[in-house]
């Protein structure tokens, strides 16, 4: 699968484990930054790859902060974008069978990184449900339009 990572400073080297661990697992990761430890902003990164994921580029994200909090509200700016911040494998599944979210976060300064790995490999091997739930999705996207200003 394409997948578009990206950090802040607080999680670079969460960061860095991840693409590696998924690229060992045959992904084709794209590595949207930040690209070292120093001090940076969160919404950059969130933007980057939801860009990334609404124009096609990667089929889903992974997006990592000190919590998830921050480079997942960037993403979910973007229009489109579901991104969901996860701390347990549940969660992540749900997130994609029920919400349809292409986008998973989470805390670098939260959980560990084998959490990581299982809130990853959950959130890539979940499929869509459809049905009842698209319908509830399509509920957020006439939220999302009916506030839009651009
Ligand atoms: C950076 O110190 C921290 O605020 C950021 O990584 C994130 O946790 C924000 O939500």
């Amino acid at each position: 699968m394409k997948i578009g990572i990206g950090c802040d400073h607080a999680a670079f080297s969460m960061k860095e484990e991840i693409r590696a661990y998924l690229t060992a697992k045959g992904h084709e990761v794209t590595d949207y930054g930040t690209y070292s430890e120093a001090r940076c902003d969160y919404p950059v990164y969130g933007e980057k790859v939801a860009l990334a994921v609404k124009n096609g580029e990667v089929e889903r994200g992974v997006l990592i902060c000190g919590t998830g909090v921050g480079i997942s509200l960037a993403a979910n700016k973007v229009q489109g974008i579901r991104a969901a911040v996860c701390s347990e494998p549940y969660t992540a599944q749900m997130a994609v069978r029920h919400n349809h979210a292409q986008i998973i976060a989470f805390g670098a300064r939260v959980i560990g990184i084998d959490m990581a790995k299982m809130i990853t490999d959950a959130f890539l091997e979940a499929s869509c449900e459809g049905g009842r739930h698209a319908k509830r999705v399509e509920l957020i996207r006439e939220i999302e339009a009916r506030f839009r200003t651009e």
